[in-house]
C-alpha cells in the first residue's frame, strides 16, 4: 500500500488523483528534480513473479520517448505494491470529455480535431510497437488530452513486450471487454492490430458520442460478419477520407480467416463475454 504523505525513494507522494478498480493514481513531486510526477500504484495482490514481470514490462517504456505518450521515468515495488512513476499531465481523458461534450451535436469531436488526435495516436502506436509494446488496453479513459490538442497514451498496467505473443491462459480476457478485438477476449495472438482496432473505437466514438456496442459488449461479438457502423450515418458532414482512417483498417472485420474455415465460430454460440479476469465491468 502507498498513501499520501508517504516517501519513496526521492518522491514525495501527494493526493489521489484517479482510481481505479486495480490501481490508483496519486500526485508527487520529485524531489531531488524538484518537479511534479504522477504516480500510479496497482492495488492487486499479486504474487511475486507477476509483480517483477509488470515491473520489467512497464520499464521498457522508460526509453520510449515520444509526445503522445505519457513519459515513464521509472517503476518498482514499494511495500509489495508495483508502481510506476510518470510526467504529470494536467487534462482530461477522452472520456471525460465525451461526457462534458454530448448532447452538444455531432460530431462530439470537431473533424480537424479528430484528425490530429488520430494522426498523434498513430504515432504513438508506432513508437510503442516499434518498441515490441502492445498496450492491450486503449480506450477513451486511456487517453488524456492536454490543451490545446495534445493527446497522451496513458495507462500501461496491461502492456505486453514482445508482439505476436498468445494471450496466456492467465491474462486471457484481461482488459476492457468493450474495447477488446476478438483475438484479445478469445486468447489468440496480440499484435499491432490488436491496438489498431482500439484506435479505430476511440476515435469513432469521438464522432458519434456513443461507445460502439456498448452493454460491456464489444461491438463484433455474436456477429458473424461485422461491418462497424459507419460514423457517417450519425454525422454526414464526416469527411470520407476521415471515415475511411477510422473504419477501413482499423475496424475492418477481424475474422476473414476463421469466418472461411467454419463460417462464423463465435456467432453460431453468441453467448457473453466471459467474465473472468479483466476488469470488464469498470470504465478506467
Ligand atoms: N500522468 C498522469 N497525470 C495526471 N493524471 C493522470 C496521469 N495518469 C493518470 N491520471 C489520472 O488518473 C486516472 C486513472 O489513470 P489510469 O487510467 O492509468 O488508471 P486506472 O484506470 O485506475 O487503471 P486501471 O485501468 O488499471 O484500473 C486517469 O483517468 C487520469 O485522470
Ligand atoms: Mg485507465
Amino acid at each position: 500500500m502507498i498513501t499520501p504523505g508517504q516517501k519513496i525513494g526521492t518522491f514525495q507522494v501527494g493526493n489521489l488523483i484517479g482510481e481505479g478498480a486495480t490501481a490508483s493514481v496519486f500526485h508527487a513531486t520529485d524531489t531531488k528534480l524538484n518537479r511534479p510526477v504522477a504516480i500510479k500504484v496497482l492495488k492487486e495482490d499479486l504474487p511475486e513473479s507477476s509483480r517483477e514481470r509488470f515491473v520489467r514490462e512497464v520499464k521498457t517504456l522508460v526509453e520510449v520517448r515520444h509526445a503522445a505518450i505519457v513519459h515513464v521515468y521509472t517503476a518498482g515495488i514499494e511495500g509489495g505494491s508495483p508502481y510506476y512513476v510518470m510526467e504529470h499531465l494536467s487534462g482530461r481523458s477522452i472520456k471525460e470529455m465525451i461526457t462534458h461534450r454530448k448532447g452538444k451535436g455531432v460530431p462530439v469531436f470537431r473533424h480537424d480535431e479528430i484528425l490530429s488526435i488520430g494522426r498523434q495516436l498513430a504515432e504513438a502506436l508506432g513508437a510503442l510497437h516499434k518498441a515490441r509494446i502492445i498496450h492491450r488496453d486503449l480506450k477513451p479513459s486511456n487517453v488524456m488530452i492536454v490543451p490545446p490538442m495534445k493527446a497522451k497514451v496513458i495507462d500501461f498496467g496491461l502492456v505486453q513486450v514482445g508482439s505476436g505473443a498468445r494471450m496466456g491462459e492467465r491474462s486471457r480476457g484481461l482488459g476492457t471487454q468493450a474495447y477488446m478485438s476478438p483475438e484479445q477476449l478469445e486468447g489468440g495472438l496480440i499484435g499491432e492490430q490488436s491496438d489498431l482496432f482500439q484506435i479505430g473505437l476511440i476515435l469513432h466514438e469521438m464522432v458519434t458520442g456513443e461507445q460502439l456496442g456498448g452493454h460491456g459488449v464489444p461491438p463484433w461479438f455474436g456477429k458473424s460478419q461485422w461491418n462497424p457502423p459507419l460514423p457517417s450515418s450519425t454525422d454526414p458532414k464526416l469527411p470520407p477520407d476521415l471515415e475511411k482512417a477510422i473504419v477501413a483498417r482499423p475496424l475492418r472485420d477481424p475474422r476473414p480467416h476463421r469466418h472461411r474455415r467454419d463460417g462464423g465460430g463465435v456467432s453460431r454460440h453468441p453467448e457473453r463475454p466471459r467474465s473472468a479476469g479483466g476488469h470488464q465491468g469498470h470504465e478506467g
